[in-house]
């Protein structure tokens, strides 16, 4: 079902390939890597005072870099402690309450490009991640 993501939101949440996404988790270096890209994500956002905007609850950004990391590491094949803790990810429903329109999409999509490029991972990992939330970052859009 390759084409299947506009009429299917939460597909950004499931499984593709399993191996594929073992081989993505421990290529880049496993929770330690995706710790650090979204650290670095977070930077962006904090510096962005028009995507910040969206984000509800600013003394809890340790919390969203928390549940960030560890959502990308389970997504790539690492453990399962977002879900064990969050339970199934739903991100589309997660999302609803934030105003995600097509500049806010791109906002983010900005400052992930940006960490992803910071963190540096060899090209064909770069290559996956970048497509990946460039499909996930579109499907959480909910507003024209
Ligand atoms: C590649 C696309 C994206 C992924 C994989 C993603 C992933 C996540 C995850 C896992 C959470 C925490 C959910 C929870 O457990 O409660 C979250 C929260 C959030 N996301 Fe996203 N997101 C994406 C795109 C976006 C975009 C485009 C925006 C806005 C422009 C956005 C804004 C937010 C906000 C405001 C929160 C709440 C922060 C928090 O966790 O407290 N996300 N996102």
């Amino acid at each position: 079902m390759p084409d299947s993501l506009s009429v299917r939101p939460e597909r950004p949440d499931e499984a593709a390939d399993p191996g594929v996404r073992i081989n993505v988790f421990a290529l880049a270096g496993g929770q330690a890597f995706f710790d650090a890209l979204v650290d670095r994500f977070y930077q962006g956002v904090e510096a962005d005072p028009e995507l910040l905007a969206i984000y509800p609850d600013h003394a809890d950004l340790q919390g969203a870099r928390r549940r960030l990391a560890l959502f990308l590491g389970q997504y790539w094949g690492g453990p399962t402690t977002y879900s064990d803790e969050r339970g199934h990810p739903r991100l589309f429903m997660r999302h609803r309450g934030f105003p995600i329109d097509p500049a806010a999409r791109d906002r983010w999509l900005v400052h992930m490009r940006e960490a992803v490029a910071y963190m540096d991972p060899p090209d064909p990992i770069a290559a996956r991640l970048l497509a990946y939330f460039d499909t996930a970052a579109e499907a959480m859009r909910n507003q024209e």
